[in-house]
């Protein structure tokens, strides 16, 4: 038997950065996709882009961490993913999900999706240091989602478009930029800490535009997300490109999702190729996708 399981990526409609600080935040999960199946096998495999290789935890860090955690007698590994590496769209996160979550329906190990999400969070702790739990929890829940609440909210359907810069995607890239901000807050708390808060308020005013899906409020106040993360200083040129392209060609509003420093913008709009056609003209990757209520699942 083969187990075949597909775990989905994020993006943030409101307040990253801000939420390190305790204020509320908006994660949604998207409809890209990692998929990996699980085998039963004489020896540990794991096969992806990158190449094959055994239990591996320079080259395949998350899905090795996986199999360990499990405990699981031998399997094949085999990753296929629409998520780019690295760029704040939750790709480790996924596929560290649905790897879990494949091993074990074939393995029948008989965990609960709580258990998935809680072991995946600690397996992106192992591997990175720090995570916060809010990508492993979008991934196996799906769905629009208030954090630290854990609140869902109405699923918007509006179309999404990523823009990626295809620069800076790397795993510690979160931690520096986490500390930058820590550090200007330090600087200028009486500058940084009001803006925090106002990022937070974002949210919460979300909360209610997502139950009304208020889409015009709702692109207006990521564009004020979006000045306020450039203020902190996580925002790039390459980033603002893509995002003023996007709200040019009509978004209802455009911002950068995740740490920022290059990675990935999201745009909110119906006219989602007019806005991707603007995007890849001006330099980025544009994806087009849309939210999705469905976390890990098997295909
Ligand atoms: O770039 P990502 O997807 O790792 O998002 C980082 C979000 C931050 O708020 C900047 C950090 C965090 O741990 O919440």
């Amino acid at each position: 038997m083969t187990t075949t399981c597909s775990a989905p990526g994020k993006i943030y409609l409101f307040g990253e950065h801000a939420v390190v600080y305790g204020e509320p935040a908006i994660a949604c999960a998207v409809e890209l996709r990692t998929s990996v199946s699980a085998k039963s096998a004489d020896a540990i495999t794991i096969s992806s882009d990158i190449g094959t290789t055994g239990l591996d935890f320079e080259v395949h860090p998350y899905v090795s961490f996986a199999i360990k955690k499990m405990d699981s007698p031998n399997v094949s590994i085999e990753i296929n993913s629409d998520i780019p590496v690295g760029s704040g769209l939750g790709s480790s996160a996924a596929v560290t999900v649905a790897t879990l979550a494949a091993i074990n329906i074939e393995c029948r190990l008989g965990y609960e999706k709580e258990d998935i999400a809680r072991m995946g969070h600690e397996i992106e702790k192992e591997v990175q240091g720090a995570a916060s739990p809010t990508d492993t929890f979008v991934s196996t829940f799906g769905g629009v989602v208030e954090i630290p609440s854990r609140k869902r909210l109405n699923l918007l359907d509006c179309g999404i478009v990523i823009g990626n810069t295809n620069k800076g995607a790397s795993p510690k890239k979160t931690a520096k930029l986490v500390k930058q901000v820590a550090q200007l807050k330090e600087e200028y708390p009486e500058t940084i800490n009001p803006i925090i808060k106002t990022i937070g308020s974002f949210a919460r005013q979300g909360e209610v535009l997502v139950s009304e899906k208020d889409y015009n409020s709702l692109g207006k106040l990521m564009n004020v997300n979006h000045g306020l993360l450039d203020a902190l200083g996580v925002c790039t040129m390459e980033l603002s490109v893509l995002v003023y392209a996007a709200r040019n060609a009509g978004a209802y509003g455009a911002k950068l999702t995740g740490a920022g420093g290059d990675g990935c913008m999201v745009a909110l709009t119906d006219s989602p190729r007019d806005v991707a056609a603007a995007i890849e003209k001006s330099g980025g990757q544009a994806i087009i996708t849309r939210f999705t209520s469905e976390g890990v699942k098997q295909v």
